[in-house]
């Protein structure tokens, strides 16, 4: 792969996915990780500085008015090759999550940070990964070509749900899984592959202390899971080690 942007690489799963990337055997040429803070980002900073292929981008999500600039700095870096992998990982989850203590701003905020955000970037950089997707024609669909990784969350399946609460994640998940559907269907033709992936329940700010995984063990298995994506996977929902996920 000759590279992959990454949204939300300041903390958590960001930061675990930019480091599983740097330390594979043959990493992308190219790793660009954005961040809301440049100077509060101080692992990834130090990281840049270990790593000529890490490249810091610091953007906040919601200035959606700032995804062109963004879309002409990654060109700046991929140059003709265009960019194979956009990982929307960067989200949110309120802490009001039961029927009578939901509020309908952070329904809102939810849906603005993980539906709108990956959205309306995934929109931004289509011209940069059907670049990437001609130049790579000879390549099959997947992560050497051009493919759209959307992060979501078992939370987000009605299939899955036995538990109730959590009104504005589920949502805002359940539609980013339906985007999903949307763009594997729509860059179809152009060869640029669409998946939501779940990684796990992780030991991260959002996963907190009790969750199973380490940030290292969910971000491993998922690095590996988008290098062996096919075409079979797309409109998919798998979780980090590439198991298929209900919808
Ligand atoms: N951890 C889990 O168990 C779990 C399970 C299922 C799904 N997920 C999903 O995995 C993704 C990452 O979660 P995580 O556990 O790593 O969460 P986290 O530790 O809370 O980190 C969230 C990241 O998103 C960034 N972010 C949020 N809003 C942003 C904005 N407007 N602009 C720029 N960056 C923004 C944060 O940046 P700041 O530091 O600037 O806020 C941070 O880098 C999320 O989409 C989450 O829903 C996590």
């Amino acid at each position: 792969m000759n590279s992959i942007l990454i949204t939300g690489c300041n903390r958590g799963l960001g930061l675990g996915l930019t480091k599983s990337f740097l330390n594979l055997s043959s990493p992308p040429r190219h790793i660009i990780a954005t961040c809301r803070n440049i100077q509060q980002a101080e692992e990834l900073n130090s990281l840049a500085k270990q790593h000529s292929n890490l490249h810091i981008l610091q953007i906040d999500l919601k200035d959606v008015e700032k995804y062109e600039q963004l879309a002409k700095e990654v060109e700046s870096i991929v140059q003709d090759n265009g960019l194979n992998v956009l990982f929307n990982n960067a989200g949110i989850s309120p802490k009001s999550t039961r029927l009578n203590f939901v509020k309908s701003e952070d329904l809102v905020d939810t849906f603005v940070t993980n539906t709108v955000v990956p959205i309306m970037l995934t929109k931004a950089f289509v011209p940069l990964l059907k670049k990437a997707a001609e130049v790579n024609v000879s390549a099959p669909m997947g992560a050497q070509k051009a493919c759209i990784v959307n992060m979501s969350s078992i939370l987000g399946s009605i299939a899955a749900n036995s538990d109730g609460g959590l009104y504005a994640y589920r949502t805002s998940k359940a539609a980013l899984n339906a985007a999903t559907k949307s763009m594997s269907l729509d860059l179809k033709p152009n060869q640029i592959m669409a998946v939501a992936l779940h990684p796990g329940w992780v030991r991260t700010d959002m996963g907190g202390s009790k969750a199973p995984l380490s940030v290292e063990q969910s971000c491993n298995k998922m690095v590996q899971t988008v290098l062996q994506l096919n075409e079979t996977n797309n409109g998919g929902f798998l979780q980090y080690d590439g198991k298929v996920l209900p919808w």
